[in-house]
Parts: structure tokens; C-alpha cells; sequence
């Protein structure tokens, strides 16, 4: 029997404006199933749902029979799913990223241990858990529960679990890059005029390389560079280059160059408008933390730049979803965790919502979880002062309900059950309730290597970004230029080679017509056949020694004649 297994269609298709009430089928909740008998304390929440779709997230109230939904028109607000290990949190994000898809919202995950290839395919009432799925739902007054999967992309970085995942050195910019390279204020200076002379001499910046060569260049070159921007030193150089391999070491290298990723391939519905889930591979990532980090950062920031100005639209236009959110903040620097601050803040404007998923709320920095309004809070432990001390402070930052301890309920919780707190009408953060998570429709658990390539082979991505393109950029023309300039040395030494019998060739006429050769004319022609030759040796040599990959000392000056 063929697998269902989700794939993206192969027409693209603009995300609706909005799904149609119950378009997204068992997943919507309409005021109309929902039974309310604590109206009070919902009488917000049902406004909500008759102004906007909500996706449904579990059950809440003394039974858990009172469902509870995520407001999706508040989804761009951003979220936490927070919650100790093994309590439910990647479950959390996969019924999120489901409901998502569902209502046509895109969506842009991290998988950090693979589990969450399991949207791709639907579930099965065959696996061992469907019992204790159904009787959640049972729990939860989920009658309309179903397996499906989602339509799926998988990407990496590294293009090996997903199709590779592209952008250029100059699309990075050196503000990003500085941060990425941990650079100093001066080697951020040497980067900006790397950017700067890459623009005004057309040396385009796509891969490490480009960049590498052109730090050769400005080495070359620093003693006119010094006079026109300052001190450019080589130890300033050398340290940046450096760090450039550093990165490369880790896989860096193929994060850089063409085809570049469309934010568009990443921002689409399927042909029956459900939002695709793009699966970001982050497993490898994790040993490379900074590269995570600053990847993840370039997309928010492109996406920022990228995106119109939408307000607060009745959905949001994508979702993102950071697993490990603290592999982004462990050791980031200061520079770096503002930056994520202030991406975080003014991208909801543009219709983003970004969830951070974490062990505790306190490995995310206060300013950044202040921003979080819809909270999905998993077990906390309380082994150690510190833990109790984490549980009160994340206690405190819920809207209480008078029914139970919000600390207690974060201390009790079992496994897929979760303190949680939506936004409501006006953006206000709903009473705390204790929801018991709805089962995932898609598979829990990954796919198999084999299904995962099913999946890749037949996403209309395939193809579009798997070979690279390494068009002519700085190194290929910094090369070139080189050659050439190797090339002209040898013609001048093979002239200067000849200058001596055309040298006496000229004597002799000159004998001839009684007229005396200047000396200094002769020292002269000399001395230009040894600098000619001396440029050639060290063109040759430095074209041999490192194939063609290094330009030579002063022979690329002639880049800044006529500037
Ligand atoms: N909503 C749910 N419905 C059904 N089962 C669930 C639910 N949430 C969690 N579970 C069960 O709990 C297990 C652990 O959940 P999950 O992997 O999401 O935990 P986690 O908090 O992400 O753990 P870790 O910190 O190790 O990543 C799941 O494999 C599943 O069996
Ligand atoms: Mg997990």
C-alpha cells in the first residue's frame, strides 16, 4: 500500500486570503461546537471565535472537555512552547504547525532531532499509540479527528536532508556577517570596505570565496586603501580570514552562493490552500551554533525587508517555529540577541509569527519573552532552589485563574498536557487554563530515510536549487585579472628579453650615423626589465603555488585607475 505522504503540489499557488469557515475541517473550531460553562471567564474568547478562526490546540476546564483554540488572528503576536524534557513541547509544535497548514498559513520550522519529518506523513490508527490518541480525544471533545499529513519541503543548509538552503556573502551584508565572524570593530571596518570597493569595482560577493579573494585584494592594496579610508592592517585581515575558515570548517561554505533561496518558495499554499510546512534540518546546525543563529536571523531580517507592512491580517502570512530556541541564545553575543529582539518586534507587522520552543522561559532574554503573547507552558521541574525560583517567575507572567495555583498547575502538568494563555480580542492575554494537548494527525515520530527522499523527489523545489550555480563573481574576476596581469608581465619580460640585441641593434645604427647612446637611457631600460620580470615571477609563482586561487602584490592596483 503507497504511503501517504504529504508533498508539495507541483502549481504554485498564492496563499488565499482566508480559508473558509470549516475549510480547515476538524481543526477549526467554530463558536457554534464549543461548549462554554465558564462564560464568564470565555465570554472573550467566544467574541474572538466568532470574529476570526482560531486553530484548535486541546481541551481546558475541570474535565478538559473546554477547547481550546490559538486566535489566528493574534497568531502573529508571537508564542512560547516551553516545558522540561520529554513533557511534550516538539508534540506542541507539530499539532501548531498542523493547525497552521491547515487554516493556510506557511510555516518555517527547525528540526533538530528529526522528529518532526513525521508532518510529511499522516498518522496511523495501526500505531501503538492511536488508543491513547483516542481517548484524548475523547477527553477533549475531539470528535472529528483524523489522520493526515501535511504538505511538506524539506530544507538544509547542508542539502543533504533537505534541498540545500542558499544566500549570498552580499545578501548576508557585513553587518550580519561581522556578527557570524565575531569580528572587532576594526575587522568590521576591513569588512565594510570589502563590501563598499565590491559595489563600486562590480566584484560581486556571492560565495566564501568571492570574499576571501577580495580581502587578498584589499591586503594587496592597503597602502592606497589606508589613505583613502584609514588603517588597513593585515593582522586585522589576517584575523578575518581566519575566521572565515573557521566557518568554512563547519560547513559555512555552503550556506554561501547561487541559486540564493526565493523567500516566495518558502511562503506558499498548496494547490488546495493548505500553508506549506518548510522543514529546516537543523540537526547538524546544532554543532554549529553560531551558523544556526545567524542563518536564522538573515531569514527573519530578509523577511522583514522582504514582506509589506500588513498591520494585524485576520492570519498570519507565515509562522516560524525555533526548536532548542536556546541554541540561539546560548553565548550569542549582546549585538546579536538585540538584533533577534528587534527582528522579533517589528516583524509582526508584516503578518509573522514567531514560537520559540525551550526547555525553560528563562533561556529566552526577558525583552524577547515580553514579546510573547501566546504561551503554551509544559511541566516545569522544581528539584533545585533555582528550578522553583524559574517556575515562580514563569507562574508570574500568566493571567491568573482563580480555579487553580498557576505554579502548582506548571509543577503538575503530565506529559502532552500544558498550563497554556492565548491573546484575545484586542490582543489580551487570556486566563490561564490547563489544556490537555491535542494528538497530532500527522505521523508522531520521522519518516524514513527513503520516504523522506519520496518526498524531495517529487517537491517542485526539486531541482531549482540542488546544483550550485558559481557564476562569475569577485574571484573569478580577481583571477582573471591576475592572469592577465601575469600574463602582460610576461609579455614586458619577453621584451625586456629582447631589448639587448635591439640594443645593439640601435648602438650600431646610431655608430652608424656618429651619434652616442645616453647611459642613463640604458639604466633605465634595465631597470624596467627587472621590475617587469620580477612581477612576473611572482605572478607565476604565486599562480602555481596556490593554483590560481591568490592574486598578486600590487598588479590589481590598477583597479582603482580612473576612479
Ligand atoms: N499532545 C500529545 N498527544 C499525544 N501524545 C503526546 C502529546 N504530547 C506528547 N506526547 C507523548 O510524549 C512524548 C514526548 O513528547 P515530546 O517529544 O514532544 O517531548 P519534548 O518536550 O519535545 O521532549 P525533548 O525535550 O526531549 O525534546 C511523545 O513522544 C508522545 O508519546
Ligand atoms: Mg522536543
Amino acid at each position: 500500500m503507497a504511503v501517504p505522504i504529504g508533498t508539495a503540489q507541483s502549481d504554485r499557488e498564492e496563499c488565499p486570503p482566508n480559508v473558509p469557515e470549516g475549510s480547515s475541517g476538524q481543526l477549526s473550531l467554530s463558536h457554534t461546537n464549543v461548549n462554554f460553562p465558564y462564560a464568564e471567564q470565555f465570554i472573550d474568547f467566544r467574541q474572538d471565535l466568532s470574529m476570526a478562526q482560531t486553530i484548535l490546540i486541546g481541551g481546558g476546564g475541570d474535565d478538559y472537555s473546554i477547547q481550546q483554540g490559538l486566535n489566528l488572528k493574534y497568531a502573529n503576536r508571537h508564542g512560547l512552547v516551553a516545558g522540561a524534557t520529554g513533557t511534550g513541547k516538539t508534540v506542541t509544535l507539530q499539532i501548531m504547525a498542523e493547525g497552521f497548514s491547515n487554516a493556510g498559513v506557511p510555516v518555517i520550522l527547525t528540526d533538530v532531532k528529526g522528529d518532526l519529518s513525521g508532518l510529511a506523513k499522516a498518522g496511523s490508527a495501526e500505531n501503538k499509540l492511536h488508543g491513547a490518541f483516542a481517548s484524548r480525544c475523547q477527553k477533549i471533545g475531539f470528535d472529528s479527528f483524523s489522520y493526515h499529513a501535511c504538505p511538506v519541503t524539506f530544507w538544509d543548509l547542508f542539502g543533504q536532508q533537505g534541498h540545500p538552503v542558499r544566500t549570498t556573502v552580499a545578501e548576508m551584508g557585513p553587518l550580519l556577517l561581522a556578527r557570524l565572524l565575531e569580528l572587532s570593530e576594526a575587522q568590521e571596518g576591513i569588512l565594510n570596505i570589502a563590501f563598499r570597493l565590491a559595489d563600486t569595482e562590480g566584484l560581486p560577493l556571492l560565495d566564501l570565496k568571492d570574499l576571501q579573494s577580495m580581502l587578498v585584494w584589499i591586503g594587496e592594496n592597503r597602502d592606497q586603501l589606508s589613505l583613502r579610508y584609514g588603517n588597513v592592517s593585515t593582522s586585522s585581515i589576517g584575523a578575518i580570514q581566519r575566521r572565515l575558515l573557521v566557518l568554512e570548517n563547519q560547513g559555512g561554505d555552503k550556506l554561501f552562493g547561487e541559486p540564493a533561496l526565493a523567500l516566495s518558495d518558502l511562503i506558499r499554499c498548496n494547490s488546495e490552500g493548505k500553508g506549506m510546512v518548510n522543514i529546516l534540518a537543523a540537526d547538524k546546525l546544532m554543532a554549529a551554533p553560531g551558523l544556526y543563529a545567524t542563518f536564522l536571523l538573515w531569514l527573519l531580517s530578509e523577511l522583514f525587508e522582504e514582506l509589506p507592512e500588513v498591520g494585524d491580517p485576520d492570519k498570519p502570512k507565515l509562522v516560524f517555529f525555533f526548536d532548542e530556541a536556546h541554541l540561539l541564545f546560548d553565548d550569542a553575543p549582546k549585538a546579536l540577541v538585540d538584533k533577534v529582539e528587534q527582528v522579533a518586534r517589528l516583524i509582526r507587522s508584516k503578518g509573522v509569527g514567531i514560537y520559540f520552543v525551550t526547555q525553560n522561559p528563562a533561556d529566552v532574554p526577558e525583552d524577547i519573552l515580553g514579546q510573547l503573547g501566546n504561551r503554551i507552558q509544559h511541566a516545569l521541574r522544581a528539584f533545585t532552589a533555582r528550578d522553583r525560583k524559574n517556575l515562580k517567575m514563569a507562574a508570574e507572567t500568566y493571567r491568573e485563574n482563580p480555579r487553580f495555583s498557576t505554579e502548582t498547575a506548571i509543577r503538575e502538568v503530565g506529559v502532552g498536557e500544558a498550563v497554556t494563555s492565548m491573546l484575545m480580542k484586542k490582543g489580551v492575554p487570556g486566563v490561564v487554563e490547563r489544556t490537555l494537548i491535542r494528538p497530532p494527525s500527522s505521523q508522531l515520530g520521522p519518516i524514513t530515510a527513503a520516504e523522506r527522499a519520496e518526498v524531495m523527489t517529487s517537491s517542485d523545489m526539486a531541482g531549482k536549487y540542488d546544483k550550485v550555480l558559481d557564476r562569475r563573481s569577485a574571484y573569478e574576476i580577481l583571477s582573471e585579472k591576475a592572469q592577465a596581469a601575469a600574463v602582460e608581465a610576461e609579455a614586458v619580460e619577453t621584451q625586456a628579453e629582447d631589448q639587448p640585441s635591439m640594443e645593439r641593434e640601435y648602438q650600431s645604427a646610431r655608430r652608424y650615423t656618429g651619434h652616442r647612446v645616453s647611459r642613463s637611457s640604458s639604466r633605465m631600460t634595465r631597470s624596467r626589465d627587472s621590475f617587469g620580470s620580477a612581477i612576473s615571477e611572482a605572478v607565476i609563482k604565486e599562480l602555481k603555488g596556490t593554483t590560481g586561487r591568490r592574486l598578486v602584490r600590487g598588479i590589481l592596483g590598477g583597479l582603482f585607475k580612473g576612479r
